[in-house]
């Protein structure tokens, strides 16, 4: 029985827990994938920094000979970043290795090529760490829910971001607070951006809607709003209106059949709606199809042994196929959806208004609402110094309506201040 070969790229947080695991649970993938796999080789950065459980003689910084070993049957890669990671891929698929790979970033931007690449050479990409972890998410979308129609994906797939807007939440904090607490507990990393911005969600949205509705979304597709604008009192409206705040990524397939929204901005999501329950770091995905109905999908998204989960199962499935010889499914995009614009999609919305106080006020507003088709569905206020601060939500509206009106309610005489909108999704 002749032994298959791996060629890990990093071995940071994640590839030192799959050489971990690999070395650890050795036999049960032996036994599951039918053929002894063996760690050959670990390519990284810099040489002689302490790696413990690391054997010394598989450490090279030559990832370029690494890949291109005629013996390799399979690359993980796990360092991340786009050219350097693009290129090694390439190498590898040009001399017979399958990938597994945990690039979120590389897969949204170049997934295509990529593929296109691998189907080319007979081998295969997989890349099931990319998108929320250890959680088992594209494999049951591409293959469990290939007899059935997806219709939606609602996800938390940062655990950064609804780490800090959880903790807002509980605590009241505000946003640079509650970022220097993710950071302190080593949740955010030092330079945020990626994550409070929503690129990284971004990226997992691009991939998941690729996925779902058989069709090629591209990470510039994708509408992307971050957390960084959220504050205390976004968190309190949100809270007497029942409701928390999340950073979603929202996959919609049109109504028209042809189109396909993705979009990741912070969204109010009522307290009964399961993904309300999703605290600290943990993701979830909540997917809606024709025949099996409502869907939740949840774990820690983040993390090297959770991640490490994920590229084992990657790497269990590319060795069994190897030794069949055959690949697995790969990119599916006979749909070829058109991505639609974010000034289209349909939702309700919260809105924070500051006005002052008198006696056709709220007519004013409910008028200038009304004028670019938005409808009041419910309305509150309280008093505020010498005006009111008045709190509502709307009917579904477009995006390009709710942003006219806004600007209308804030070029309107009797407005102080809008005070913070925010969709509303989930009702
Ligand atoms: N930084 C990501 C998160 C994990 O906070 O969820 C890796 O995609």
């Amino acid at each position: 029985m002749r032994t298959l070969k791996v060629a890990l790229l990093g071995c940071g947080v994640v590839g030192s827990d799959v050489a971990r695991y690999m070395e650890t649970h050795a036999a049960d993938l032996a036994a599951r994938i039918g053929a002894p796999v063996e760690l050959a080789g670990i390519a990284v950065r810099r040489a002689g920094l302490p790696r413990p459980g690391i054997p010394d003689h598989l450490v090279t910084t030559d990832a370029d000979a690494l890949v291109a070993r005629a013996d390799i049957d399979v690359v993980i890669e796990v360092i991340g970043g786009t050219d350097r990671a693009r290129d090694l891929i390439t190498s590898a698929f040009a001399h017979g290795a399958s990938v597994v790979s945990a690039n979120k970033a590389l897969i949204a931007a170049e997934g295509r090529a990529l593929h296109a690449a691998a189907a080319a050479h007979g081998v295969d990409l997989y890349y099931e760490a990319a998108v929320a972890g250890a959680i088992p998410l594209l494999r049951p979308l591409r293959e469990s829910l290939a007899g059935d129609r997806v219709n939606r994906i609602l996800g938390i797939v940062n655990g950064t971001t609804n780490f800090v807007l959880d903790q807002m939440d509980s605590l009241g904090a505000e946003y640079p607070q509650a970022l220097k607490e993710a950071t302190a507990l080593g949740y955010a990393e030092a330079d945020p951006t990626a994550d409070v911005e929503g690129h990284d969600a971004a990226a997992k949205a691009a991939i998941l809607a690729g996925i779902a509705f058989n069709t090629d979304v591209r990470l510039d597709d994708v509408h992307r709003e971050g957390i960084t604008a959220i504050t205390a009192a976004d968190i309190a409206a949100a809270k007497a209106a029942g409701c928390v705040v999340k950073l979603l990524a929202i996959c919609d397939r049109g109504a028209d059949g042809t189109s396909v929204t993705v979009r990741v901005h912070p969204a109010m999501l009522p307290l009964d709606h399961p993904l309300a329950a999703v605290r600290g770091a943990f993701n979830a995905v909540f997917v809606e199809a024709d025949a099996a109905g409502q869907l939740m999908f949840y774990g820690p998204g983040a993390g090297g042994a959770p991640t490490a989960s994920s590229v084992l199962g990657d790497l269990v499935a590319v060795c069994r196929n190897k030794l069949a010889g055959i690949t697995g499914p790969g990119a599916v995009t006979y749909t070829q959806l058109t991505v639609g614009p974010m000034a289209d999609v349909v939702t309700r919305h919260h809105v924070g208004i500051d006005v002052t106080d008198g006696a056709d006020v709220v007519a004013k507003v409910a008028g200038v609402l009304g004028e670019h088709g938005v409808s009041i569905e419910t309305l509150s206020q309280q008093r505020k110094g010498s005006g009111c601060r008045l709190a509502l939500s709307t009917h579904p509206a477009t995006d390009a309506a709710m942003s006219a009106a806004v600007a209308a309610l804030r070029a309107a005489a009797c407005v102080h201040e809008v005070t913070g909108t925010i969709r509303i999704e989930g009702r």
